[in-house]
């Protein structure tokens, strides 16, 4: 029986991925500030497995803490470190936030690893490393280009932090460079909990949808692009969270001699915003308020996923249809309203 710790393991992302852990016979440990999430969450992972992972509340900014939880947890096989601030617009406001909480996290993690000999991380990096890309659909090994905010460039650091400290420890790392997640696990039990104004396309959507939001912007159909919209590479988190285990068995198999590995993980297609206001509506029959507006700053027209890296070497594909996510964010949507 494997142990694994998920940082930020009540998040939207994390929470899947513990659950997909702990179906898979892991066990689990979270640690979580709760500072983008709500303790409740624990419960619907709980639910959803019948059996709760352990759980600390700690901020892994504070170095005396993380050094602390290291002493009482000493068998650890793996840590997938998902905490992270991760607003793009709210990064450009305070830059320091993200570079705090970002990179000193990381650092104080990767100490404790050489400190208590744990040599398997995964790391949630993203595809906007990769800024506008050169040519469709984009490879691991397409050029990193300058960070268009300090979100960005902090994903970027990170991924040198790690590659540099693989190099001179026994320390192994994969990097899973994320897509657009998009939707909510089957039973709704947990999802997506944007706080405020969604930035993301989808929570807007189901929001509008649900009533919250008056209306839909579309941010730009005059880009090159065959309707006009930007194109990106929605995946459903279920699929994504599964990702994650099979990286961790290649982590733990010691499948990868290469120290410190990066993935795209994506579904391979990719769907403008048009498209997924369209599918939207089909899925769930109901209309979308939604206009067209100015383009958004910084957006790129198109990026999705080249996936052979991922399918081949660790085994994975993304299985479920944009219609599938959407109706699984939809459901989620209104479970979250019914209380
Ligand atoms: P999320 O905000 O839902 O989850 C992150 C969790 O980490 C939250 O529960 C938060 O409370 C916790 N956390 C943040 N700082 C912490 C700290 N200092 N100590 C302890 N806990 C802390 O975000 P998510 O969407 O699940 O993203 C998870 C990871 O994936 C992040 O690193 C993010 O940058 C990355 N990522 C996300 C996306 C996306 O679109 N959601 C895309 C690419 C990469
Ligand atoms: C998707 C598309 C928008 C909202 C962001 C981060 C990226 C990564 C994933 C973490 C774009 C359009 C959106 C709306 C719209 N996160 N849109 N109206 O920008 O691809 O990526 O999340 O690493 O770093 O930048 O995702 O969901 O914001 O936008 O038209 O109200 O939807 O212009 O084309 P994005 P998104």
């Amino acid at each position: 029986m494997k142990t694994i710790l998920v940082t930020g393991g009540l998040g939207y992302i994390g929470s899947h991925t513990v659950v997909a852990l702990q179906e898979e016979g892991y066990e689990v440990i979270i640690v979580d500030n709760l500072s983008n999430t709500t303790i409740e969450v624990l419960e619907g992972i709980t639910e959803i497995t019948k059996k709760p992972p352990v759980f600390e509340r700690m901020d892994l900014r504070v170095k005396s803490d993380v050094v602390q939880f290291f002493k009482k947890y000493s068998v650890i096989d793996g840590i997938i470190h998902f905490a992270a601030s991760k607003a793009v617009g709210e990064s450009v406001e305070n830059p320091l936030l993200y570079y705090e909480n970002n990179i000193h996290s990381l650092v104080y993690l990767l100490q404790e690893c050489r400190a208590h000999n744990i040599s398997n991380l995964i790391f949630s990096s993203s595809c906007t490393v990769y800024g506008e890309p050169d040519s469709l659909p984009i490879d691991e090994t397409a050029p990193i280009k300058e960070a268009t905010s300090p979100y960005g460039n902090t994903k970027q650091i990170n991924e040198e932090i790690l590659r540099d400290t693989c190099r001179v420890t026994d320390i192994n790392t994969i990097a899973l460079r994320y897509f657009n997640p998009i939707g909510a696990h089957e039973s709704a039990r947990i999802g997506e909990l944007p706080v405020g104004v969604p930035q993301n396309l989808v929570p807007f959507i189901t929001q509008t949808a649900a009533g919250i939001r008056e209306e839909l912007s579309v941010f730009g159909d005059d880009y090159d692009t065959p309707d006009g919209s930007c194109i990106r590479d929605y995946i459903h988190v279920v699929d994504l969270a599964k990702a994650h285990v099979k990286a961790v068995e290649r982590l733990i198999n010691a499948e990868n001699d290469t120290k410190f590995e990066v993935f795209n993980v994506g579904t391979g297609t990719g769907n403008s915003v048009l498209e997924v206001v369209n599918a939207f509506e089909e899925v769930t029959g109901k209309k979308l308020n939604y206009k067209i507006t100015a383009r958004r700053p910084g957006d790129v027209v198109a990026v999705y996923a080249d996936t052979k890296k991922a399918n081949e070497v660790l085994g994975w594909k993304a299985k479920k249809s944009l219609k599938e996510s959407l109706a699984s964010a939809w459901k989620w949507e209104q479970n979250i309203r019914k209380d």
